[in-house]
């Protein structure tokens, strides 16, 4: 989860490692660094514990000499912590080669240790010294870069980016993957490299794919692409859908505040071109056409914010569908020796596409027999390549840490595979099918009723409880992936504890947690529903009420039920109860946000996180 940039071409070198490393920052920012091969054919190299400002801050006071070829490098910290010398670039060759990575080299201690042996001098605690020793000596014997790089790569284990440069190539930067992302932007006589295609959008929305053992070297007029074992490659090009403007803040003070302000947005995009006349079409699943009714099981993965959304999903698909569906953390779900066959559908839901627990869990499912379908807000990522299909979710690019319009999305393209598969199947007919998409074509609108009604009590709220040191959250059914999803962004945005009930589990032991002035949220079902149960949630409500907690009850606009036992209620508008926590997670969006700003933190960059965690 580390951001990588490279560069060749006419331009200046500081200049686009800066700005692809400006993009890519919500992927790390423990340190940052960059290397350049100046116009007088040295190589440079600068590099800074601390986020991306301190090493601007550094060239700022002591310039250093710029170039056309570069290497870039923002951490997040694996092996050995925030510190100058742990920052990337490292260097190899007696300082005449610059390599930086994003992964972790598992073998790196053998391989360590077979360098100290043959003399090498080690300057760094990280893992990915090992492989900037190991090319710089191949590259004294080959003189040849790419090759020298293919040479080393093969006896890498583990999850790998590496870029490297060498001063005797001005011109030339060279990149291998391995498990870990890696994009190339193809320019006019210039070109990048990148983790992902924010580091190169402002300049080209030309992209190449990177597939897994592949090694890629790039020229200002040529890309070149071969695999481990030195066969070309060609690979595969797509255009990049959003622009670079998508991707800054546009005036926003964060860009979580502008990222929620588009949950709107990112559903309505979602369902762009998937709804004709009354019924779903998905072409991008065209893959799976032979084999999608004949799935008798799905198990979606993922890991936080995703794995809540395919918890939404769960109760859609079985609910149209009548497919059993099982919702797993993929870290857990790959090595507890699942049972899959070729009848078992694995949805993964990934905002990244490069989580590396999601990504090695397909990878397992595919090899165990199943088939596998991504749901994925980054194209050109490794997951859509590595799954039989791809549902693209288009939130547009996701730059906060904490995930919220990716989640809306998500959800929704997992709503619209629900009644996909319902159609296929007939578990519903047409007019139940219109009715579903109906509500989710309400959904933009009602969406950003929440976000104007909400936003300004919801501030005054989080302001009121900025000391508060612990918030629970309820819900029951679709609720209660709600309550985990606002306990989490609680506890990464502003670093409270925070946990999420299924409200009907409370009277099993956690509602001793509860005492006087407890602030608990509870997600309130709608009382129009006759199944609905909001009559069990109203008593839950005055369970804790009763031992004195501070009810805030996210309830529909109308209901007054609840009004006599919450301190709060925050509305939000009527959905038929499977599309009411696409509205009820918002203000538990918005408050976590308010709440990390009303204690003055950074909620773009939360500490110790990072945007796509790439390592398992
Ligand atoms: C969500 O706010 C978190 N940043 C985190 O839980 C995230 O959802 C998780 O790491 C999965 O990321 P992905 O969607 O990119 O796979």
């Amino acid at each position: 989860m580390c951001g990588i940039v490279g560069y060749v071409g006419p331009g200046s070198a500081i200049g686009m490692l800066l700005g692809g490393l400006k993009r890519q920052e919500y992927r790390g920012y423990d340190s940052a660094g960059i290397a350049v091969i100046d116009d007088a054919g040295e190589l440079e190299t600068r590099k800074r514990a601390g986020k991306l400002g301190v090493l601007l801050g550094d060239l700022d006071g002591d310039s250093m000499p710029d170039g056309h070829t570069g290497i870039g490098h923002t951490r997040w910290a694996t092996h050995g912590g925030p510190s100058d010398a742990n920052a990337h670039p490292h260097l190899g060759d007696g300082g005449r080669l610059a390599l930086i990575h994003n992964g972790i080299i598992e073998n790196f201690a053998e391989l360590k240790q077979e360098v100290l042996d043959a003399g090498g001098v080690f300057t760094s605690e990280t893992d990915s010294e090992v492989a900037a020793l190991l090319v710089g000596s191949l590259y004294r014997e080959t003189g040849n870069l790419t090759d020298a790089m293919r040479r080393v790569v093969t006896r890498l284990e583990g999850a790998f980016t590496l870029l490297v440069m060498h001063q005797d190539e001005p011109g030339v930067v060279v990149g291998a993957r391995r498990n870990s992302p890696l994009v190339v932007g193809v320019g006019d006589g210039e070109n990048f490299l990148g983790s992902d295609v924010a580091a190169f959008v402002e300049h080209t929305r030309h992209a190449l794919e990177i597939g897994q053992d592949q090694i890629v070297t790039i020229r200002p007029g040529s890309v070149e692409v071969i695999d481990f074992s030195g066969a070309p490659v060609t690979p595969h090009a797509f255009e990049v859908a959003w622009d670079a403007s998508a991707a800054e803040k546009g005036g926003w003070p964060s860009f979580m505040k502008k990222e929620i302000s588009e949950e709107p947005e990112a559903v309505a995009k979602t369902l762009i071109g998937r709804i004709h006349d009354g019924a779903v079409t998905l072409p991008e699943l065209e893959p799976l056409a032979e084999v999608l009714d004949d799935i008798d099981r799905v198990v979606v993965i993922g890991c936080g914010t995703a794995a809540y959304a395919g918890m939404l999903g769960k109760y859609a698909i079985e609910t149209w569908a009548r497919v059993p569906v099982d919702v797993e953390l993929s870290h857990e779900f790959r090595y507890r020796d699942p049972v899959l066959s070729p009848r078992t559908l694995v949805v993964s839901v990934s905002q990244s596409g490069e989580t590396m627990d999601t990504l090695m869990a397909v990878k397992y499912a595919r090899e165990h027999g199943a088939r596998t379908l991504a749901i994925c807000n980054t194209q050109g990522s490794t997951i859509p390549r590595e799954s039989d299909a791809v549902l693209y979710t288009h939130a547009g690019p996701e730059v906060a840490v904490a995930s919220t319009k990716a989640f809306v999305a998500q959800a929704t393209a997992l709503y619209l595979l629900g009644l996909y598969l319902a159609q296929r199947r007939g578990t519903l007919d047409g007019a139940q099918i219109a009715a579903q998409l109906a509500e989710l074509q309400d959904l933009p609108d009602k969406l950003d009723q929440v976000v104007d009604a909400a936003s300004a009590r919801i501030a005054e709220l989080a302001h009121w409880m900025g000391d508060t040191q612990s918030v629970l959250f309820l819900g029951r059914h679709v609720g209660y992936p709600i309550a985990l999803e606002g306990a989490l962004k609680l506890k990464e945005l502003a670093y409270i504890h925070a946990e999420g009930f299924a409200a009907g589990e409370l009277k099993h032991g956690p509602i001793a947690l509860i005492e006087p002035g407890q602030i608990v949220f509870v997600i309130v079902p709608s009382p129009r529903d006759p199944s609905s149960l909001h009559p069990k949630v109203v008593s839950n409500i005055q369970e804790i009420r009763a031992r004195g907690a501070r009810v805030i009850a996210i309830a529909e606009i109308g209901d007054v039920a609840v009004v006599p036992y919450a301190d709060e209620v925050i509305r939000i508008p009527f959905a038929a109860p499977l599309f009411e926590p696409l509205l009820a997670v918002v203000p538990l969006h918005i408050f976590g946000m308010e709440l990390a700003m009303a204690k003055g933190l950074d909620v773009d960059q939360p500490r110790n996180l990072a945007k796509s965690v790439t390592v398992e």
